[in-house]
């Protein structure tokens, strides 16, 4: 509930801000259109071309996500070339709301100092993750919409390219496969508990997490996928050094060891996310039932 005081909040805060404050020009994006109830921050329609494509709770004082939410459709066709994006909206309250590229030169100040930039991510020792992935959407634009810089947290390129890509792969093809209604995925992240920053800007998740929503599924489920409809959850370290309560880590993977991603049920990704973020949290309207 400490989500719908900070909607309320942001609303009254930001009148004349496009898009951003508040969710309900794209609920249609969330099951139910019940955006989950996590942490306080600034919801994003994410909207590219006047289109909405996806949703972003955003932790202006992070300058990162905490969430992105999306409809899954099967991917079509090669990976879009990353043109990096920003919300103007972040920065003017004159601003209509579409995501564009950042322009070749300086990047206005407003802008700098209202979210994330390309400099806060070169010459460092993190990746782009994208919570919301391209390779998620069968449509051009829903997947060049994914590349605005509020969909991103800093991730080891360890996890980006090791365990979490695998987890995207193996979510999209389930979906593909199995799933006939619409997928709701929300992914997300976990804080540490003291936050650390890249670049003293921006905040570094210690954990990324996913979960799906698909309630009209195959009846010819395999054996080994029963259990993962109509939820999945997963939580992936993004930090070798983290203790293993929540990822243990495999040591007989060598190179992804310490980066591990642990497929878990809906409710116990609730209650990990629960203890980190100290109140009750809701990914899905009555967990998907
Ligand atoms: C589930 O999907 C199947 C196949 O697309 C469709 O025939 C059926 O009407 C759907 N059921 C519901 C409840 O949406
Ligand atoms: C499930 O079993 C099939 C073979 O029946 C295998 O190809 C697939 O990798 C298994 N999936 C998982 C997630 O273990
Ligand atoms: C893990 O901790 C060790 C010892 O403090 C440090 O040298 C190393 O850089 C840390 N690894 C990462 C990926 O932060």
């Amino acid at each position: 509930m400490i989500y719908l005081a900070s909607v309320v909040l942001a609303v009254s805060l930001s009148v004349g801000l496009g898009d951003v404050g508040d969710f309900s020009p794209c609920l249609n994006l969330f099951h139910r259109s019940w955006p989950p109830k996590v942490i306080g921050g600034t919801p994003i329609c994410q909207r590219y071309e006047n289109r909405f494509h996806f949703a972003t709770l955003y932790g202006r004082q992070r300058r990162s996500p905490w969430f992105s939410a999306y409809i899954f459709s099967p991917p079509a066709g090669k990976r879009p070339r990353a043109d990096w994006m920003f919300e103007p909206q972040l920065a003017s309250s004159r601003a209509d709301g579409n995501m564009v590229p950042f322009p070749p030169g300086p990047v206005d100040q407003n802008v700098v100092e209202s979210q994330a930039v390309d400099d806060d991510y070169k010459n460092s020792r993190f990746t782009r993750g994208h919570l919301n992935p391209s390779l998620h959407h069968t449509d051009h634009r829903d997947r060049v919409a994914t590349f605005t810089l509020t969909n991103i947290v800093p991730q080891r390129p360890e996890s980006n390219d090791g365990p979490w890509a695998s987890l995207e792969g193996h979510v999209s093809n389930v979906l593909t496969k199995y799933c006939q209604g619409p997928s709701y995925i929300v992914t997300g992240i976990i804080p540490y508990v003291r936050d650390r920053w890249l670049k003293n800007r921006v905040a570094i998740p210690e954990y990324m997490w996913s979960a799906y929503c698909c309630l009209n599924h195959s009846r010819n489920l395999p054996e080994n996928l029963t259990d993962t409809f109509p939820t999945f959850a997963a939580i992936g370290r993004n930090d070798p050094n983290s203790t293993e309560e929540i990822v243990p880590v495999d040591r007989s993977k060598k190179k992804q060891a310490g980066y591990d991603v642990r497929a878990m049920p809906l409710v116990e990704l609730e209650e990990h996310l629960a203890r980190r973020f100290g109140t009750e949290v809701s990914v899905f309207h009555e967990r998907c039932a």
